[in-house]
């Protein structure tokens, strides 16, 4: 009677751990399938056309997968801004040939290192400050208006977990060191309205 007791006993233990384990299983099975259609979302966004500094081959700027999503490189001199250039019936915007530093009406917008480094990057964002900013077009979900390029109307529109999964996705990613420019302000003299603008 005793045996048979324990041998219940081992049963329903062992019955416990397989539980445990394949609950286990199915969580990390569930976190990387959640990573993965992140990492699908962050190719089909297009992210690394704008964050992703380059490498320049004969097939021109591809993604520099050592700085992976870091940002527009500190350090990289501003090149001179030909505003005069930019109008309603010139140029919209320039971009630089890595295309993470653009020009436009607006001024002169870096792209942001979506790496997880803590004091550059996505490092101490929460999930929910991340959905925020896409939703509200407010950097880190309550600042400034997000500038453009940052299409953050369209992406805003993702629905909760695919938001989640992105920012999941990121959160993997090498850490990158990069502070990027704080954004430059567009040139006084082409403040709407204020006719310094006119030749
Ligand atoms: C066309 C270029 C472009 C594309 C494509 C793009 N971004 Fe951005 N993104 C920018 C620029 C430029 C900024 C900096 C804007 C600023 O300083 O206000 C930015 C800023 C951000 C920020 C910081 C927002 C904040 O609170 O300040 C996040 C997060 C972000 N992008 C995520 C993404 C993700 C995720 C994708 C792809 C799904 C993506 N971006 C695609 C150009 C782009």
């Amino acid at each position: 009677m005793r045996d048979a007791g324990t041998v219940r006993m081992f049963s329903t233990a062992l019955l416990v751990l397989l539980l445990m384990q394949g609950g286990r299983a199915d969580e990390k099975g569930g976190i990387s399938k959640i990573v993965e259609r992140g990492k699908w979302l962050v190719m089909l966004g297009g992210c690394a056309d704008c964050h992703a500094p380059k490498v320049f081959g004969p097939e021109g700027p591809v993604p520099d997968t050592t700085r992976f999503l870091s940002g527009s490189p500190a350090g990289t001199k501003v090149p001179d801004i030909p505003f005069d250039a930019m109008g309603p019936d010139k140029w919209g915007a320039l971009t630089t040939p890595d295309l993470t530093m653009w020009a436009g009406p607006w001024g002169v917008s870096f792209a942001m290192n979506l790496t997880p480094d803590v004091a550059t990057g996505l490092g101490s964002w929460t999930p929910e400050m991340f959905m925020k900013a896409l939703r509200t077009g407010k950097h880190m979900g309550e600042g400034r208006p997000i500038l453009p390029p940052m299409p953050w109307p369209a992406i805003g529109q993702l629905k909760e977990s695919d938001l989640r999964a992105i920012f999941a996705y990121l959160r993997t990613l090498k850490p990158i060191a990069n502070a990027i420019h704080e954004p430059i302000a567009p040139p006084a003299m082409h403040a709407p309205g204020d006719g310094k603008g006119k030749k």
